[in-house]
C-alpha cells in the first residue's frame, strides 16, 4: 500500500499509486525525499501522525506534524533534535537527515516529517490489552522500571525532561528492551525554567504531575509520569479509575489492586509520585540505588524484607505491608547490606528459622517414614531443600516478628 501525506489529497490510500512517484491524486511527492515511500498510517496523534514507511527495503517510522503554529514546529524541530543526539537501545534512533519538509502539490504549508528507526513491538497500552489488563509481577516491575530510569537518566544527563511519559509513550521491543518514545513534548532546561518562568503546557489526564498542569515542569514531573505509569501496569487500571483514585481526597489507593507487591517497592512507586516535586527522589542515580537495595533485599526470605519494609522510613504509608502474610522457603537466606541493628535482628530471626527449619526437617523425615501421612511436603529441585506447603489441616503456629505484622511459617508438618 502507497499512502500520500498531502492533507488534502482526495483519496490519500490507493494502491495504483504503489510505483508511483507522483500521487495520481493529487499530484503531491509520494516518494518523499527521493527514498521514503509511506505504506500506512500507525497512529494520528493530537500534533501530528505517525507512518511505517518504507526506506530502500528498510522499515521506518516517520511523523508528520499537522499543526502548523509555531510552537508545535519548534517542539517538533526539538523532538528531531533530541532524538538524533540521544544514542541507546532505548530510544528510537534518528539519522542526521530524519528531518526534512514537504510542500504538497499546490500549498505553501510546508509538511514536518522525521523518520526513525522502526520499534519492533508494541506499545505499553497495546501491551497490557492483548493481556487482557492481566498486571504486572514483581520481578518484571523491577525489570523495566530500572530500564525506563536508566534511559530517563541518559535523556536527563543531556538536561532534557520527557514531559510526556506513559504506557502508550513507552514500546517494547521483541528482546524485552523498552523504548522511550514520542519526544514532541520534551523540553531543554533552560536558565528561564531553572528561574520558574511558565512554559507550554503538556498534560497526559492521570500521568502528568500538578505542577506539570499548573504550566511548570522540572526533571522530577516524568519520575511522577513514571510513578503512575506503573500504577497502570501494576493494578490494569488507569490512574484516573475511580477503582484506585477517590477524586474526594485525590488519593490514589492503588496496593490492594497489585498483586503481591512488596513494600518495599510500592514505597519507591509511591515516591516518585509525590505530590510536590521538591518531594520526589532527587535524580536518576538516586533511584537507580534504591532498586539495587530493593532488589538485594528481595532476595533475602520473604519474611526478612517485609520487616525491613516495615522498618523503614520513607513517610509514606504502607497499605500492602500490613494485608500481606509471609511465607518461608527455608534454607533460601542470602546476606543483605543492612543497618548495624538490623542485620543483627536478622541475624537472629535466621537463627530462629534455621532452627525452625532443622526441626522442620526432623519431622519431615519423620513423617516420611510414617506410613499414612497426610501432610504434602515436597523438595525444591534446585537446592534439595525441603519446603514446607501449607496444610489446611495442621494448625499453623504463629512467630510474632513486630507489632505491625503478623507473619506465620507454614510447616507442613
Ligand atoms: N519509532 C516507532 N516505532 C514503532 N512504532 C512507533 C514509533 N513511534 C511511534 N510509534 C507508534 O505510533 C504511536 C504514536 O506515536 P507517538 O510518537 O506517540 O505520537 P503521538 O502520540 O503524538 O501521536 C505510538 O504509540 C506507537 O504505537
Ligand atoms: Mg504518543
Amino acid at each position: 500500500m502507497t499512502y500520500c501525506i498531502n492533507p488534502h489529497c482526495p483519496k490519500p490510500v490507493d494502491a495504483v499509486n504503489a510505483n508511483n512517484l507522483i500521487c495520481r491524486n493529487c499530484g503531491s511527492e509520494i516518494l518523499l525525499q527521493g527514498r521514503y515511500r509511506v505504506l500506512k498510517q500507525l497512529g494520528q496523534g493530537g500534533f501530528g501522525n505517525t507512518f511505517e514507511v518504507d526506506e530502500c527495503g528498510k522499515t521506518k517510522v516517520l511523523k508528520v506534524l499537522t499543526e502548523n503554529n509555531p510552537k508545535a514546529i519548534e517542539l517538533f524541530q526539538q523532538e528531531a533534535k533530541v532524538l538524533s543526539q540521544l544514542n541507546g537501545a532505548g530510544i528510537p534512533k534518528v539519522e542526521p537527515d530524519g528531518y526534512f519538509t514537504v510542500l504538497p502539490k499546490n500549498s505553501s504549508v510546508p509538511l514536518h516529517c522525521l523518520a526513525m528507526e522502526k520499534i519492533e513491538g508494541v506499545n505499553l497500552e497495546q501491551w497490557m490489552e492483548f493481556r487482557n489488563y492481566q498486571r504486572l509481577s514483581e520481578a518484571q516491575a523491577l525489570n523495566w522500571l530500572k530500564q525506563l530510569v536508566e534511559i530517563l537518566a541518559l535523556v536527563h544527563a543531556h538536561q532534557y525532561f520527557h514531559r510526556d511519559i506513559k504506557p502508550q509513550n513507552i514500546m517494547l521491543r521483541q528482546n524485552g528492551q523498552l523504548v522511550l518514545i514520542d519526544f514532541g513534548a520534551v523540553r531543554q532546561v533552560t536558565t528561564t525554567i531553572l528561574a520558574g518562568n511558565s512554559h507550554t503546557r503538556i498534560i497526559s489526564q492521570g500521568y502528568s504531575p500538578p505542577e506539570q498542569q499548573n504550566g511548570y515542569s522540572v526533571q522530577q514531573s516524568d519520575f511522577f509520569a513514571l510513578g503512575r505509569t506503573f500504577i497502570f501496569l501494576l493494578t490494569g487500571k488507569e490512574p484516573q479509575d475511580k477503582e484506585i483514585y477517590d477524586p474526594l481526597t485525590n488519593e490514589l489507593h492503588w496496593r490492594k489492586s497489585a498483586l503481591n507487591l512488596s513494600a518495599l517497592l510500592a514505597d519507591l512507586i509511591d515516591h516518585l509520585m509525590a505530590p510536590t516535586a521538591n518531594h520526589r527522589p532527587q535524580n536518576t542515580q538516586v533511584i537507580l540505588q534504591k532498586l539495587n537495595e530493593i532488589e538485594k533485599a528481595l532476595q533475602m526470605p520473604r519474611i526478612l524484607w517485609q520487616q525491613t519494609a516495615i522498618q523503614s522510613t520513607n513517610g509514606f504509608k504502607s497499605v500492602a505491608s500490613s494485608s500481606s502474610v509471609a511465607t518461608v522457603s527455608v534454607g533460601g537466606a542470602k546476606s543483605v547490606n543492612a543497618s548495624s541493628s538490623q542485620t543483627h535482628k536478622s541475624q537472629k530471626l535466621s537463627q530462629v528459622l534455621i532452627g525452625l527449619g532443622l526441626g522442620c526437617f526432623a519431622v519431615v523425615i519423620a513423617a516420611i517414614n510414617q506410613p499414612n501421612t497426610k501432610n504434602p511436603v515436597s523438595v525444591s529441585p534446585v537446592e534439595n531443600v525441603p519446603v514446607a506447603i501449607p496444610s489446611p489441616v495442621t494448625q499453623i503456629p504463629e512467630i510474632p516478628l513486630t507489632t505491625n505484622s503478623q507473619p506465620t511459617i507454614s510447616p507442613s508438618t
